[in-house]
């Protein structure tokens, strides 16, 4: 028997989002980017982009095509926030980089830098490995929210302490897939 329509309440976000960033301004800042990566790393063999799971699965996808330069990409999962927008405590490696960074020059590319301590603790984890270079990428930024000092060398945007979600982003793993910005009130 056909199956024509489908109960999927729970899938429905508790609120439509509202813009922030609009998918246009994502595109063309994206585009900015890469023609700066691209410019910046043209001298290098190789550049290895290394993806935080999950939420910069999109802007990876996107800012990798657009580059002009040789690159491979390279993903690592950490945990640092639980269900919601309540911080978990200490960030946790979930998965490392598979292929062998030595000597090579990394971008850590991530969606968000919230209170920093992600990324603080990723370059040090990835500086491990001994690469030759890391430097960061992030989409989003949250200045005010920052608690410790934590170098981002290629950045979308500076944003409100607002909880947004899309173009990767989620709240409770909803809204990912939006392909613009846009914020919410988390319910805790
Ligand atoms: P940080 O360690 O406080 O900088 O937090 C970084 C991580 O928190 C990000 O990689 C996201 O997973 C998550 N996060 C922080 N703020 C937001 C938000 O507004 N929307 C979605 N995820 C967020
Ligand atoms: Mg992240």
């Amino acid at each position: 028997m056909l199956v024509t329509a489908m109960k999927c309440e729970t899938f429905v976000a508790h609120e439509d989002p509202e813009v922030l960033i609009s998918e246009a301004d994502i595109q063309a800042r994206v585009l900015e980017l890469a023609e700066q990566i691209s410019k910046d790393y043209e001298d290098c063999d190789e550049l290895v982009m290394v993806g935080v799971l999950k939420g910069s699965f999109i802007f990876l996808a996107d800012l990798s095509r657009a580059l002009t330069i040789p690159r491979v990409i390279e993903f690592i999962a950490v945990s640092s926030y639980g269900r919601g927008s309540r911080p978990s405590g200490a960030v946790r490696l979930v998965m490392d980089v598979r292929g062998n960074i030595e000597g090579k020059h990394v971008l850590i590319v991530e969606d968000i830098v919230d209170t920093g301590h992600t990324l603080k603790y990723l370059i040090g984890m990835l500086d491990s490995h001994r690469p030759a270079t890391v430097r960061t990428c992030a989409l989003v930024r949250k200045a005010e929210r920052a608690e410790v000092d934590v170098p981002v060398d290629y950045l979308g945007f500076d944003i409100p302490d607002k909880w947004v979600v899309g173009y990767g982003l989620d709240y409770a793993e909803k809204n990912r897939t939006l392909p613009y910005i846009g914020t919410i009130t988390p319910f805790d």
